[in-house]
């Protein structure tokens, strides 16, 4: 199974402000992740992203309407709102489960605590950021440093996108 990242952040490296709002980055970070959630199939967020996604952003950012299959890790249980989406406790049941579902590789998508678990585990094999042209006060870093390791990456390419958007992709060598 290959595991790619996608996150859109500050160039001071926040994903999200302190209080989980997405304000600062660009509609064109959603469009991005829609076209590789769709792409792959199969996408994977933590129970915080889920619901915060849900309650600020319900019309713009709505994970509903993303045409792929959903996946959320949490430790506890769905709740009974949660139709449409696949609940399972840990990144490897996530990876798991998408492989059960078929799928030869899936897209993770944050936040900053699952993304720290999976990198920990060394479960990612690839990595595409979005650099918002932004710098902001403070926020949600884009691995959590609880759960982090060191890592070495492989630039393997550059895109420019709309918006002052440059998009980095990685390899993760070790
Ligand atoms: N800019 C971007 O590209 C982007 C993308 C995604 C998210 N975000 C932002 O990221 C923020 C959320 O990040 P976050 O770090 O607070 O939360 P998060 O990583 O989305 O979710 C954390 C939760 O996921 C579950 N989890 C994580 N690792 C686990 C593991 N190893 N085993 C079992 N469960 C695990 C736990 O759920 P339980 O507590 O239920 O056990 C944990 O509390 C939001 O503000 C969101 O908007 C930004």
């Amino acid at each position: 199974m290959r595991v790619t990242l996608f996150m859109a952040f500050s160039v001071n490296g926040y994903i999200a402000s302190e209080d989980g709002s997405e304000d600062f980055l660009s509609h064109a970070n959603w469009n991005e992740f829609v076209r590789l959630a769709e792409r792959s199939g199969c996408f994977i967020v933590g129970r915080r992203t889920y619901e915060i996604v849900k309650k600020l952003y319900p019309a713009s950012y709505n994970f509903d309407t993303v045409n792929a299959r959903r996946i959320v890790v949490s430790s506890k249980p769905a709740p009974k709102s949660a139709k449409g989406y696949i609940f399972v406790r840990s990144p490897e049941a996530a990876i798991g489960k998408a492989r059960e579902l078929g799928f030869k590789e899936v897209l993770l998508s944050g936040g900053s605590t699952l993304n720290g678990s999976f990198m920990k585990k060394g479960l990612i094999d690839k990595i595409i950021f979005d650099i918002e042209p932004v710098a902001v006060r403070s926020g949600i870093s884009v691995f959590s440093k609880a759960d982090m390791l060191t890592r070495r990456l492989k630039l393997i390419r550059i895109r420019k996108l709309e918006k002052g958007i440059v998009q980095l992709h990685y390899a993760v060598i070790s």
